[in-house]
């Protein structure tokens, strides 16, 4: 590369090492160029992507009729297991609480949960667990996890919904999948008891 000329300067040493450094300037100048501009198109590229396909699997659920029928009326929420035995928690969630406020679950079993909300944007997490998702009026949320131990576990609401939002948490009881079975065959419903 032929160095520039820089004015007011002769040929000689300072000459030289400034075209050093303006060469050295020029090539981190073009590197950062290049990581903006690969950081933009990864941007506009996720955006558009993500606009032009929408998440695969979209459920929605009715709010204004939600405690008057269909799958979230309150006798229909808690832990049960289904006809084909899968274990299913089913909840709603609204300013401030959770319903059912204690779920119970049996250890190393795969669980889902069916969850939404009545007013306004909740989430939950259980303990130290990955059981955490949003809950979002007019859409059921679910996903299905494996608690591997027995014990209680806190189950706080993680989405800020408004000024109760920090006493807002239920509660997990984990307990053995031999107990759980026991339970739900002796009632439809499984629910928590004090212990
Ligand atoms: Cu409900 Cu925060």
């Amino acid at each position: 590369m032929t160095a520039p000329t820089v004015p007011g300067q002769g040929p000689g040493h300072d000459h030289a090492s400034a075209a050093v450094a303006i060469a050295a300037e020029r090539r981190w100048a073009i590197l950062v160029g290049l990581i903006i501009a690969s950081l933009l198109a990864m941007m506009i590229f996720t955006g558009l992507h993500w606009a032009a396909m929408p998440p695969s699997r979209v459920e929605t659920v009715d709010v204004t009729t939600l405690h008057i029928k269909g799958e979230f009326v309150e006798n229909n929420l808690g832990t049960v297991i289904e006809p084909d035995g899968r274990v299913i928690v089913r909840l709603i969630a609204q300013q401030y609480s959770f319903t059912p406020q204690c779920l119970v679950v049996p250890a190393a079993t795969p669980v889902t949960f069916r969850g939404t909300a009545t007013d306004a944007i909740h989430g939950f997490i259980v303990g130290r667990t990955n059981a955490n998702t949003m809950l979002i009026p007019g859409f059921v949320s679910t996903f299905t996890t494996t608690f591997p131990k027995v014990g209680e576990q806190l189950m706080p609401c993680h989405e800020y919904c408004g000024t109760g939002h920090e006493a807002m948490w239920a509660r997990v009881q984990v307990i053995s999948p031999e107990e759980f079975l026991m339970r739900a065959r002796a009632s439809e419903r499984v629910s928590c008891v004090p212990r």
